[in-house]
């Protein structure tokens, strides 16, 4: 038997640092044990055969904890992952919470690289909750995270108010489909960038991270060129941003003929998120 402690020294001398371990572990210790983090506080010491294979591949893999667990938690929900999408980051709860202030009953949403899902889920709850019935549809380039939306959507129950479909940007939504809100967390990070980044980002999807250009400006330039087609009149575009981002992509909107263009911070003072109507 070992405590909690004990596991995250482990994940510690493996280099992984001390607060990303605390959190790893506690999450192995909820899936191995079926319990909540508040019930483990007063769990003392823990069966090391069931807790040392998720160590020992963490360590000698590498992967990301929520690819070895197939799940990873956001905005409260345990949505479904594997290396066919990005984990969800904390910073995209931003994202969704502004869209989630601009719906209305009826609205209708497209959600462009919509990965494992989160943005159609979360703001479909959110919908759901408050009786807005809107229409979510998610595009993405690729098969398996659609199949990995499709997944999450049945477990959260929302089949039907989010579909997905699968799309290169707008290559496959029809000329006559017209949206009050596009939204899109696309990928930003230029390729040169790559070398830099975390061994476990690797693990995530490139198609999903990186851009071939050198600011990152790819899909915010081909999605605000061609949004105004596919948006109401007074509809509303919604992108999350890199650190740096913002002014270019403010310029973008500027030149495309959206107005009232917004500039969303997060904690850290970071321009997180932009936001301007057509
Ligand atoms: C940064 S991830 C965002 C995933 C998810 N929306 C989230 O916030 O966690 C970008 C997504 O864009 C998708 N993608 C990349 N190129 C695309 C394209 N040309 N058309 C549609 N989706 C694309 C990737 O497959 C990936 O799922």
């Amino acid at each position: 038997m070992k405590t909690k402690n004990d596991f995250i020294k482990i994940l510690v001398e493996a280099n992984i640092p001390s607060n990303e371990a605390k959190i790893e572990v506690e999450l192995i210790l909820e899936k191995v044990t079926g319990k909540k983090l508040e019930e483990l506080l007063f769990i003392n010491e823990f069966d090391e055969a069931q807790i040392m294979p998720y160590i020992k591949e963490r360590i000698e893999t590498k992967k990301p904890i929520q690819y070895i667990l197939g799940y990873a938690h956001f905005m409260g929900e345990k949505f479904i992952v594997n290396s066919d999408v990005l984990i969800p980051r904390d910073e995209t709860e931003i994202l969704i919470r502004e869209v989630n202030k601009e719906i209305f009953k009826g609205a209708k949403i497209l959600d462009i690289g919509t990965g494992s899902g989160i943005i159609p889920c979360m703001v479909g709850k959110y919908s759901k909750e408050k009786n807005l019935e809107v229409e979510i549809l998610g595009a993405d380039i690729s098969n398996g995270a659609i199949h990995i939306a499709l997944d999450n959507v049945k477990k959260l129950n929302l089949i039907r108010t989010c579909i997905f479909r699968k799309s290169d940007l707008f290559s496959n939504i029809r000329s006559d489909e017209k949206f009050d809100i596009i939204v899109s967390n696309p990928p930003y990070i230029p390729k040169k960038m790559y070398e830099t980044i975390q061994d476990e980002v690797k693990f995530e999807p490139y198609n999903a991270l990186f851009t071939n250009d050198d600011k990152g400006l790819y899909f915010y330039e081909k999605i605000i060129a061609d949004a105004p087609k596919f948006l109401k009149k007074g509809g509303f575009i919604f992108f999350e941003l890199m650190q740096g981002q913002a002014d270019d992509v403010f310029k973008l909107l500027s030149d495309n003929g959206f107005k009232n263009v917004q500039i969303i911070k997060d904690l850290a003072n970071i321009e997180r998120v932009i936001k301007a109507e057509i």
